[in-house]
């Protein structure tokens, strides 16, 4: 009998992998036999006078309508062959029960949100089509495989955040954005509405707000640290009747909506149009450069008064409990030079600006709690003392939202290296221009927000997580949607899944969920199963190079003159790697069963000879850069100009380096190579040496190379391939000086410029 029941597990098993592909992933599915199957005498059956879930069942029948051409009755009374929706308050706010069977299926919750997204997992049941806007294939039936589950968040919010003043988004597309939220359970929309860039909701009280604050002079082009500008104005705002709508929208996808007005840093929209709000009186221009501005809002009673009135008429909008009052980078360089400031100070016995700031945000804490809100601030208001009511989002890493939960705050955690969803997701010379840093789909699911240091009753005061999407480098709705997706769905799953996450079952279930994304016209990005590179030596001490991808099943095809990978490029064996010697350039990308390519395309040049993996020392170690890989220099894959991830970066030191070849070898020549990269503080050093050993104490220079202290403005690569005659040696050490502080004219001259260096060949 054992034997029996345990095969039928087995079945189920392997059944399941195919059916279940639901992201968050349940916190209980029991899969079961069978399946239900919608026909035009199907009903959707509700509880009687509960007009909220006649709304969701609506939405149900409207989407089998339009798909199936099924014409499907909601009804109040019970019939045969039905979805039932079945209230009972025994449940949590947010939780369902899901039964589907052959006969029927039941969404069982005790609120209309519980009903909704009851209603969501079900239509992760049924063929992904359910997701598209056209009428099916008639061969594809509606079925759902019977199973039940026990479904609820395990944090209450659940976030993603847009910055629309760096970049407008439309109205439609925020609608598009919250449909997406709404079928991963994410339950907020953080929208941050006003920044020194523009200022974009519409207040009716100060009307300049729009008329003047909302439009800046021109925009920065390429990166940041280029700064250059297109000369062409930038403007856009919500009408409040717009607003009104869309959150009538939001509310019958159970997502809330809620605003950030910054305050007091990042206001020089509001600067623009009400000058006497700074300390100096301006004027003032909307900000044209991205970063943080000096001008920030006078803590005076004309301030409090004109936030006061721009707030009343922001929560007569938003129905959301929370009021984002920003808080971050609000330099305190205008409020040291006020004499108004200081004096304020010394009345209020405030002991610095910091503590300015705090007094600032708690008469703003006191009057949004006033009106039954609470605000939210960036973790800078912990500094100076946070403020009563205030509940903390932690980005600058995870230590304010520590802080704060340890003063019985409430937090968000939203830390900058797991959750800033404007962060490169692949190679950079692959990826559109972004603001920097790295962080991957598997980096990001990686997140626990629950962090260790937080004892069970202080982990209580984390009540979720949020993607970030600042819009400094974004300026489409699908550059918009690239960056978000599939990002969101892996902070979706984390803020509502159990904390046991098994990226690689994630990533399963992402792949069906990709085709749901695809029928919504979404434009993700296919970075997250980009191949890695590394090198290895294999058992016969041959340096081999090895292709990874997150993707469970994905098979690696690849090119070795670099080359976009097709279905009939080399397939990749796991076994035997890649063998190649010599320069080589390697691109490559996954492929589906279908030969579908499913990634996009890494491209890597490779060095492979007699140097290839051997050991080394460094006087100096790196900084922040290391290559990813103890044996970076000597690795046999090339720096490259499109990103610093090869490299191995020195601030203000030098590189100095003994290669150990293991044996006397001989070799003519040493290649070595410099990025330089101005405007990001990388300069090529003023020379470098090579001298030789056999006994690693005593070494003989045999070469010197000056390369002056001439700088070059644009992005390259120094490479040197420096011919040093016959030698015969074990030991070769490389010295090269750093270039020294950056020089006058500079936007950081006289700090320390960074050296980096890669790939050092012996030949
Ligand atoms: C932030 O990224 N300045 C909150």
């Amino acid at each position: 009998m054992k034997k029996i029941i345990f095969l039928i597990l087995i079945t189920l098993n392997a059944f399941s992998q195919n059916n279940y592909n639901i992201i968050p992933k349940p916190q209980k599915l029991v899969a079961a036999k069978g399946q239900f199957k919608v026909i035009n005498t199907t009903s959707v059956v509700i509880p009687a006078g509960n007009e909220e879930v006649r709304k969701i069942a609506e939405q149900l029948t409207t989407k089998i309508k339009g798909i199936w051409g099924l014409d499907l009755e909601v009804s109040e009374s019970l019939k045969p062959n039905a979805i039932r929706f079945i209230d009972n308050p025994a449940y949590s706010e947010e939780a369902y029960e899901l039964k589907v069977s052959p006969q029927n299926i039941e969404i069982t919750a005790a609120t209309p949100k519980g009903h909704f997204y009851g209603y969501q997992t079900l239509l992760q049941l049924f063929p992904v089509e359910i997701f598209g806007s056209s009428r099916v294939n008639s061969k594809i039936a509606l079925v759902a495989p019977a199973c039940t589950i026990v479904d609820e968040p395990r944090f209450s919010y659940r976030g993603v955040m847009l910055d629309v003043s760096r970049h407008f988004f439309p109205v439609e597309f925020i609608k598009k954005l919250i449909d997406n939220l709404a079928v991963n359970k994410i339950n907020t929309l953080h929208w941050h509405l006003t920044d020194d860039q523009g200022w974009r909701i519409e207040i009716k009280k100060y009307p300049k707000l729009t008329e003047i604050g909302s439009i800046r002079k021109e925009s920065m082009v390429g990166h940041y640290r280029e700064q250059k500008f297109d000369g062409k104005p930038y403007g856009g705002f919500y009408t409040q009747d717009q607003i009104r709508d869309l959150l009538n929208y939001a509310q019958s996808k159970y997502v809330t909506v809620v605003p950030e007005i910054e305050m007091p840093g990042h206001a020089m929209g509001a600067l623009t149009a009400y000058p006497e709000l700074g300390c100096t009186g301006g004027p003032y221009e909307v900000r044209t450069k991205w970063g943080v501005e000096e001008n920030v809002y006078c803590p005076s009673e004309k301030t409090f008064a004109f936030l006061e009135d721009v707030l009343t008429e922001v929560m007569d909008l938003f129905p959301s409990k929370y009021i984002h009052i920003g808080g971050d980078e609000c330099p305190k360089d205008s409020w040291k030079a006020s004499a108004f400031c200081q004096d304020l100070m010394k009345k209020e016995g405030l002991k610095d600006e910091h503590e300015l700031q705090s007094y600032f945000i708690r008469r703003i804490d006191k009057f949004v709690t006033s009106k039954g809100r609470r605000i939210i601030g960036w973790d800078e208001i912990l500094e100076g003392g946070l403020s009563p009511n205030a509940t903390v989002m932690s980005w600058r890493g995870i230590e304010g939202g520590i802080e704060a939960a340890k003063q019985m705050h409430d937090v968000i955690m939203t830390p900058t290296s797991y959750m800033y969803l404007d962060y490169y997701q692949g190679n950079p010379s692959k990826e559109p221009l972004a603001i920097g840093g790295f962080l991957n789909l598997e980096k990001t699911y990686s997140f626990e927000p629950q962090v260790a240091e937080l004892s069970p009753d202080q982990a209580k005061y984390i009540l979720g997580v949020q993607g970030n999407l600042w819009t400094e480098y974004v300026k489409t709705p699908q550059h918009a949607e690239y960056m978000l997706f599939p990002r969101a769905l892996a902070v979706a799953e984390i803020g509502w899944s159990d904390k046991t996450k098994d990226f690689k079952n994630f990533s399963g279930r992402l792949d069906t969920h990709l085709k749901r994304l695809d029928l919504m016209a979404v434009n993700y990005s296919k970075s997250a199963n980009n191949v890695s590179f590394s090198t290895e030596l294999n058992p016969q001490k041959r340096t081999v190079i090895k292709l990874s991808t997150a993707h469970p099943t994905g098979q690696i095809r690849y090119t070795l003159d670099g080359s976009s990978p097709l279905s009939t490029s080399l397939l990749y064996d796991a076994a035997s790697k890649v063998k190649i010697l010599g320069d080589n350039t390697l691109s490559a990308a996954v492929f589906d069963q279908n030969g579908k390519k499913i990634s996009g395309d890494n491209v890597q040049t490779f060095v492979i000879g007699n140097s290839s993996r051997k050991n080394y020392t460094l006087e100096n170690q790196p900084k922040r850069y290391t290559g990813n890989d103890p044996l970076a220099l000597t690795d046999g894959i090339k720096g490259n100009e499109g990103s610093k991830d090869q490299w191995v970066g020195f601030e203000g030191k030098n590189l100095s380096t003994v290669i150990d070849l293991g044996t006397k070898t001989l070799f003519s020549r040493l290649g070595i190579a410099f990025l330089s990269d101005y405007h990001d503080w990388v300069l090529p050093p003023k020379n470098f040496e090579i001298l030789v050993s056999n006994d690693n104490k005593s070494f003989e220079s045999l070469k010197k190379i000056d390369l002056g202290t001439a700088v070059k403005t644009s992005k390259a690569v120094r490479h040197f391939n420096v011919d040093l005659g016959k030698q015969n040696y074990r030991y070769v050490k490389v010295i090269a000086e750093n270039f020294g502080p950056l020089p006058t004219g500079h936007y950081g001259a006289g700090k320390p410029s960074w050296l980096m260096v890669d790939e050092i060949e012996i030949k």
